[in-house]
């Protein structure tokens, strides 16, 4: 990463703001003690009630009843967005617009307009934006990439990433329901294409297909791509079966295997031709919202406001790659914009 001009003014704990006080939002507030360097200040919520509770909770200072209540907040560093898809988009824009650095819950957005028009703000604002695919900062993950990038495994031309759970279906839960971006493919399966395309990059061909369940949304997928350095990927996701999450990325002179939870690793084999399996275990404390907190810091301490491992051009790719597959499927969404 190269040095520019800070995007944070002060040398203590990066001031974080959090709009949305759901389960992720939850999840990561646990995990931000364990970041470097970092405190909770704000978090907005659409009620009064769920911001205080929220803020109980976690200790935190400032809790607002609107998600403007973050926007206008001028004692902030950068803004973790933890609503449900559809509402990433907006209220990220205007957070930006604020002069907001935001680190944006995974998928970015609905659809790739959507993707494009937050990084434009972005951009435009020279504020930081990053889509929050927190896997790709483990140490796991990056002990992974370590091995991909020095040629270990050789060039890589199979891969295999899918995962899933058994979801009861009910039609107000958000994976279920449309409204509220409901698609196990923008749900889960970005974790699937995300691989992809971080191992392989950009498809040059793609296949897929999906069972639509009775709201119709994906519930089952498969989507098949091709790559240009002649690689081909399989990325799955079900809501409709208990399954294992594995991930098996195999090149010219040696696998890497994730056969446990691989979306978010602490462990993996990597086979060599000719030589014993090597097990690797990166476990760490928390669930492991803290690396990628890290991360925001280093890129606000440094005046970096795309981060490199999850830059905005892979965001485009995966919107484009989810954005193709829902088409061909039929998936479509109030949201959807050309
Ligand atoms: N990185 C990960 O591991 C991970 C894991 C799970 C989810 N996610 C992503 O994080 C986002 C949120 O997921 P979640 O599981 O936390 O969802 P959730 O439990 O439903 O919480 C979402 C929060 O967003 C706010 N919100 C704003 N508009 C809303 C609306 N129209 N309907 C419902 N809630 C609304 C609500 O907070 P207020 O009422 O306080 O405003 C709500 O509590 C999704 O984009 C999801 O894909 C990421």
């Amino acid at each position: 990463m190269s040095e520019n001009t800070p995007l944070v003014s002060h040398d203590g704990p990066i001031r974080w703001g959090i709009v949305g006080t759901g389960n992720i939002a939850k999840i990561f507030a646990r995990d931000l003690p364990l970041a470097r360097s970092a405190e909770l200040v704000a978090v907005g919520s659409r009620s009064q009630e769920k911001a205080d509770a929220f803020g109980d909770m976690f200790n935190i200072p400032r809790r607002y009843d609107s998600y403007e209540g973050i926007v206008n907040d001028p004692d902030i560093d950068v803004v973790y967005v933890a609503t449900p898809h559809p509402w990433h988009h907006d209220i990220t824009i205007q957070l930006l617009n604020a002069g907001k650095n935001v680190l944006c819950e995974k998928p970015m957005a609905m659809n790739v307009a959507e993707t494009r028009e937050m990084i434009e703000a972005a951009r435009a604002n020279g504020c930081f934006l990053m889509e929050a695919i927190w896997t790709r900062f483990r140490p796991a993950m990056v002990k992974v990439r370590e091995f991909l990038n020095d040629g270990t495994i050789g060039e890589v031309q199979y891969l295999t990433a899918t995962m899933g759970w058994n979801n009861p279906f009910d039609a107000d839960f958000r994976l279920f329901n449309k409204d509220l971006g409901g698609s196990a493919l923008l749900d889960a399966g970005i974790y699937a294409v995300q691989m992809v395309q971080m191992v392989l990059g950009k498809p040059v061909e793609m296949v897929s297909v999906a069972t639509l369940g009775e709201s119709g949304v994906d519930e089952n997928c498969m989507i098949t791509t091709r790559h240009a350095n002649g690689g081909v990927a399989n990325a799955g996701i079900t809501v409709r079966a208990s399954s294992r999450n594995l991930c098996m990325i195999a090149g010219s002179n040696g696998t890497i295997v994730m056969d446990h939870d691989w979306h978010r690793p602490s462990t993996f084999t990597l086979f060599r031709a000719g030589q014993e399996p090597e097990f690797f275990d990166c476990s760490h404390e928390g669930i492991g919202y803290q690396f990628e907190m890290n991360e925001v810091e280093d890129c606000l301490r440094g005046g970096i406001i795309e981060h490199p491992v999850i830059s905005w051009s892979d965001s485009l790719e995966i919107a484009q790659i989810m954005q193709d597959a829902l088409r061909s499927w039929g998936v479509t969404f109030p949201y959807d914009r050309d």
